[in-house]
């Protein structure tokens, strides 16, 4: 068992920073360290001594502490409680994962068993769920639904919800946990007018997604156990990512005691976006679109423009500034899938391929640290599993949920947790004089 070293909060160090701001006292801030990861500098005091730090899209600011993932995106390291993701990816399943995730260890047999039991017999979602699928056109985008119905989840479970309560927070994390593939399904179901399809117990987890996904009523399912490891496995890598946009905003909308369902609502809207968990549905798009190998130049070209605003989707990322580790599993991961399947000339592997190889060489992306990301592989694996584009999204968020509550979990654990309130640079009108306003005559 390796050793647990975790911090209750951020340690003091015997370092400050001194902030020297003319015509006034120097203002010491003190230094902060974690277990692992960069120092930071608590300003915490600066509100009080009239100034506010500005920062953008929080490029350099540690919004929480958390105990849950660590990344270094120099080194290309993504590590869940303390174990490297490659590991993870190929000795775990994704419920061991969620486990290790939300309770901060690896269950033995006997808490792996009763686990996996619990989320099993919670599959099932109230049968007034499915009217609600109902009120949305046939051609909405499954992210679309999928973000109205799992946010309903706070109708259903919000009377006798008390956030305080470990085992209501711990329910809440395998309803959940459980429900979502279920409502992932139906939002596909529902696109295509297919009736929806019941979870089975007896299947694993991969298995009885892709089994609600794919089944229907008047004909047997047989799962591919090569598929159904590999779905597992794209679940395990997008379980977590420390304060990823979708988990900040899970979390700000946390910090209000607002319902968990609700905040897992305000996580898949914002994982939507093409700049963070959309983007494995815009880059198959673009290699599709890209179409042979013989025309990357000319979408290199347009990635570079800055009068252009196209980016090389799943490639850089906020942190990473070498390899994903996750791209690496990924991409092995799509060659396994497209050996069993038996997809020799997959013409956006082949584009994907030789894409990588330019861009890796290419002196403008190579000087601003552009790897391929997460999203660079996963959509043409679920491209060829059969999983429609516009489904790529869903299956990101119904594997990043046990983040996203793992996290809201932990805020309700930790001393520091606070209301999320950032303040602003003002930059609008001076004050008004009313009296001097001119006011059209009637
Ligand atoms: C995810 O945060 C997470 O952890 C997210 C995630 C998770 O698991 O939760 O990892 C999942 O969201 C992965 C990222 C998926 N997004 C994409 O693949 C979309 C394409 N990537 C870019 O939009 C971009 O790389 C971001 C948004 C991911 C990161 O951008 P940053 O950190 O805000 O960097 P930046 O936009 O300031 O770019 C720095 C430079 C700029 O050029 P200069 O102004 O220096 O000249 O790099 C350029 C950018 O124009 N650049 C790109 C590019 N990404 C950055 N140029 C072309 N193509 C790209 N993809």
């Amino acid at each position: 068992m390796n050793a647990t070293v975790t911090q209750d909060s951020p340690q003091t160090t015997d370092k400050f920073a001194t902030l020297n701001i003319p015509g006034r006292e120097p203002i010491e801030l003190p230094i902060l360290k974690g277990t692992m990861g960069p120092d930071v500098i608590d300003i915490r005091a600066l509100g009080k001594q009239g100034y506010f730090t500005y920062d953008p899209g929080f490029v350099s600011t540690a919004s929480c502490m958390s105990r849950i993932t660590f990344i270094d995106g120099n080194k290309g390291m993504l590590l869940y409680r303390g174990y490297p993701i490659d590991q993870l990816a190929t000795k775990t399943n994704y419920l061991q994962v969620c486990y290790l995730l939300f309770k901060g260890e690896l269950p033995d047999k006997e808490q792996y068993l009763d686990f996996e039991n619990r989320v099993k017999h919670h599959s099932l979602v109230h049968t007034q769920m499915e009217s609600l699928f109902q009120a949305f056109r046939r051609d909405s985008h499954p992210m679309a639904v999928l973000c109205g119905v799992a946010g309903a989840l706070s109708a259903f479970y919000h009377d006798r919800m008390d956030i305080y309560d470990p085992e209501h927070r711990e329910l809440t994390a395998i309803r959940l946990i459980s429900k979502m593939p279920t409502l992932a399904a139906m939002s596909y179901k529902y696109s295509i007018g297919q009736p929806f399809i019941y979870p089975r117990n007896d299947l694993s987890y991969a298995a009885n997604f892709l089994h609600m996904m794919f089944a229907t009523p008047c004909e047997k399912y047989t799962v591919n156990p090569v598929i159904e490891r590999a779905l597992d496995r794209i679940f395990i890598l997008h379980a977590d990512h420390e304060q990823n946009a979708s988990t900040s905003s899970v979390r700000l909308a946390g910090s209000s005691g607002a319902n968990p369902y609700a905040c897992i609502a305000a996580g898949i809207a914002s994982l939507w976006g093409p700049a963070h968990g959309g983007a494995n549905e815009a880059c198959l798009r673009m290699l599709q679109e890209i179409g042979t190998p013989d025309r990357i130049p000319e979408y290199i070209a347009r990635a570079k423009d800055k009068n252009d605003p196209f980016r090389l989707f799943g490639f850089g990322h906020r942190v990473y500034k070498t390899f994903d580790p996750r791209a690496i599993v990924m991409r092995d991961t799509c060659h396994e899938v497209l050996n069993e399947l038996h997809i020799t000339n997959n013409p956006a592997l082949k584009v994907a391929t030789e894409l990588e190889k330019i861009a890796l060489s290419d002196e403008y992306f190579i000087s601003r640290n552009l790897y391929p990301n997460v999203d660079f592989y996963s959509g043409i694996i679920l491209n060829a599993i059969g999983i429609p584009t516009s489904m790529f999204t869903v299956i990101f968020a119904l594997a990043r949920t046990i983040g996203w509550i793992s996290h809201w979990n932990e805020m309700q654990t930790v001393k520091d947790s606070r209301l999320g309130r950032p303040r602003q640079v003002y930059t609008g009108n001076p004050v008004h004089n009313v009296k001097t306003l001119r006011l059209p005559r009637h």
